[in-house]
Formats: C-alpha cells, structure tokens, sequence
C-alpha cells in the first residue's frame, strides 16, 4: 500500500468499525490504556468448541490508530486459536496498518492487540488450570 492507501484503510477502520460493541457470552472481556492519554479499548472474544475464536469484538473510545487498529485486530483474529493470538507478533500488525503512518505511535496501533493478548493469556491459563 502505498501512503494514500494507507490513510484510506486507516480511515475506513475508523469511519466504520468492524465488529464494535458489545458481545454476548464473552469468554474475554479486558480493557486496556495507554499511560498519557484517556483512551480506553475494550476486547470481548468468545472461543468455540474447537478451541478457535466464534466472535471478537471491540469497544470503547480511541483515538484513530487505536480505534482503527481495533476495527483490523478483530478481522485478523477471528478463527484462530489461544495459541495462535499469543504468537502474533506487534511488528506483523504494524507493518500491516503501515509502518510509515503508525511507528510515531506504536503503542496506539498495538493496543488492542495487547489487550487481546493478555486476554486470551489469562483465559489459556486459567483453561489449563481447569483440565
Ligand atoms: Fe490514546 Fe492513541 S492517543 S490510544
């Protein structure tokens, strides 16, 4: 992508969110925020009986990297599985919403991902707590 095309996804993520407000039955639900700002992004997921994710949703308020980063985190993580969120890499999701355009504010576009992570982190563990 080029930067105009960058702009634009950005933009479109963050004109009309993917996935935002609340869901139902979440077996995650954590909210996270960065020092130095008053955003909040809130991340529910739902896992299926296969062990991958049903549904992921976000919420909150964000400024427009945090938000439409949010918006792209709930594209690329549905379907997989605990394991696999844990190894998704913040420099992979960087490089995807356009380096150029974000690396000013990393902890902007990894939000989401972050508070994902330690989500589906906690919820692993207390999974492996209970088998
Ligand atoms: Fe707060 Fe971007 S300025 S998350």
């Amino acid at each position: 992508m080029d930067r105009q095309e960058t702009i634009e996804f950005l933009m479109d993520h963050y004109e009309n969110p993917r996935n935002k407000g609340p869901l139902e039955d979440a077996d995650i639900s954590l909210t996270g925020g960065n020092p130095g700002c008053a955003d909040m992004i809130s991340m529910q997921a739902r896992f299926g009986k296969d062990g991958k994710i049903e549904e992921v949703h976000w919420d909150g308020e964000g400024c427009t990297i945090s938000s439409a980063a949010a918006s792209y985190v709930t594209e690329i993580t549905q379907g997989l599985t605990a394991d696999e969120i844990e190894k998704l890499s913040f420099e992979d999701l960087i490089e995807q919403l356009g380096r150029e355009l974000v690396m000013t504010r990393p902890t902007c576009a990894t939000l989401a991902l972050g508070t994902l992570k330690k989500g589906v982190h906690e919820y692993a563990m207390h999974k492996r707590a209970q088998d």
